[in-house]
């Protein structure tokens, strides 16, 4: 197996219907891509590898990148936000440190713009209870949440979404697979809408990284709220005590075998996606060294790869004005867009 790393070839257009991975990537040029983080932390190396280096490399290739900050998302599966507005300023350090330009992207947060919003209403009326009862992403929150009773917010958040989606008309988007049930919630309701009142939506398509999942420290999912996670702007020691504990197994040889040796398949992962080779090739470096060179060397690829965002991070971190400033930016070319499209709802649905 060869692990795509860089350039176009990383990405692939793919639907819910029709995640494929033979489908050609999408020529750069004329497309606007919408995606976001939620605001609860840091970003971490699964994030870097999973969404944000694509993005990079997609406005690198002269696409429009829209980011949401989707603030009210946290209160999902949550009582309270805890600091959102730190978060969200970390968040956008996290970017620009990986390299996103704030000059042409549009970074913006959920709560700072209102139109967006209010697309949430027309949008409700486009879908049934029951499409929404069958979310699969949206049941796996509910049985992971921290509140003992499910929310309106909660169950209706893949049409808040959508409004995030299409306030914008974005048509590309970059996600996880668990994100694809909420952009095929989002295709649904830019058809019906279309059909109902007047074309105004594109049908976006989700963009799916080719890069294999990296698993955190205890190879479980990487989550910020797991414990297992190597954050973008660790520092190199740390780096190397979170890598040290991580879980391997007993045998000194070893190989690429993430179905059996899921610890020591993604240090080898981790080590091949920093230094651009297959896993496998690095296995063999490593032959019968054992878990101990191993976690060595997939310290040296990290904290080398990482070595000038993190630097650049250091610098950005001085002074949190800047931050502050790119977000203020992004909130207002966001609403501008966000007015632009409720006006033409607005006409479409008759409502003015
Ligand atoms: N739902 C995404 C998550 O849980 C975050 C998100 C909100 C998002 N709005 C989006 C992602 C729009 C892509 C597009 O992480």
């Amino acid at each position: 197996m060869t692990v795509a790393t860089t350039g176009s070839t990383d990405l692939r257009p793919a639907t819910a219907a029709t995640a494929n991975p033979l489908v050609a990537p999408t020529a750069a040029g004329h497309h606007r891509i919408l995606t976001g983080d939620r605001p609860t932390g840091p970003l971490h190396l699964g994030h870097y590898f999973g969404t944000l280096r694509n993005r990079v490399e997609l406005q690198a290739q002269g696409l429009e990148l829209m980011i949401v900050i989707p603030d009210y998302q946290v209160i999902t599966d949550r009582d309270r936000a805890d600091r959102p507005a730190e978060h969200a300023e970390n968040l956008v350090l996290d970017y620009l440190a990986a390299g996103v330009d704030p000059e042409r992207a549009t970074i913006f947060t959920h709560s700072s713009v209102p139109a967006l919003n209010q697309l949430m209403l027309p949008f409700l009326s486009l879908v049934s209870v029951a499409e929404l009862s069958r979310n699969p992403t949206v049941k796996d929150e509910i049985a992971h949440s921290r509140q003992s009773a499910v929310s309106g917010l909660m169950f209706t958040y893949p049409v808040h979404q959508a409004a995030d989606i299409l306030f914008c008309k974005a048509d590309l988007v970059p996600v996880g697979q668990d994100q694809l049930p909420h952009l095929e919630v989002t295709r649904t309701i830019a058809r019906r809408f279309n059909d109902r009142y007047a074309p105004l939506f594109p049908q976006p398509q989700a963009l799916l990284s080719r890069a294999p999942l990296l698993l955190g420290t205890d190879a479980g999912k990487m989550s910020k709220s797991r414990g297992n996670a190597i954050a973008l702007g660790a520092d190199e020691d740390e780096t190397a005590r979170l890598l040290r504990g991580a879980v391997t197994d007993p045998d000194r040889h070893i190989a690429y075998d993430p179905e059996n040796r899921p610890g020591v398949s993604n240090l080898l992962l981790l080590t091949a996606l920093c230094q651009d080779r297959d896993p496998h090739a690095v296995a063999e470096e490593i032959g019968s060294g054992g878990a101990a060179l191993l976690k060595r060397t997939a310290t040296e690829a990290v904290n080398e790869y990482f070595r000038p965002l993190r630097a650049r991070r250091a610098e950005l971190a001085a002074d949190r004005t800047v931050l502050r400033e790119v977000l203020h930016a992004g909130n207002a070319r966001a609403n501008a867009v966000a007015d632009r499209t409720l006006d033409e709802v607005r006409t479409a649905m008759g409502t003015c």
